[in-house]
């Protein structure tokens, strides 16, 4: 299992590696969106990483083509369904821009 820090409400829970990072937020009850069931197309599901980036999937074309198009991107920017939980400790930050 893997430590998931969740900004702002700063609440912490176990996660377990392999999973999406958009599995374990909605798992942990944080107000994650999705209108696209997660394929990576609607962007509601956008967070920042803050911590643990290195252990995290790497993000790939279509994502970053996705994130491209968004307002409000950063180079913490995810799309939290395209992301792979690792091993390593992980703290992000909940948008509600959607
Ligand atoms: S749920 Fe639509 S991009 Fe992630």
């Amino acid at each position: 299992m893997t430590t998931l820090t969740i900004l702002p409400s700063n609440t912490t829970f176990e996660a377990a590696p392999g999973a999406t990072l958009f599995a374990a937020l909605k798992a942990a009850g944080a107000a994650i969106l999705s209108k696209c069931d997660g394929k990576g197309q609607c962007g509601a599901c956008h967070v920042f990483v803050h911590e643990g980036r290195k252990g995290i999937s790497k993000i790939q074309r279509a994502e970053n083509d996705k994130l491209d198009t968004m307002v409000g991107v950063s180079s913490k920017s995810r799309l939290a369904c395209q992301v792979v939980l690792g091993e390593d400790p992980v703290t992000v930050e909940v948008l509600s821009f959607v």
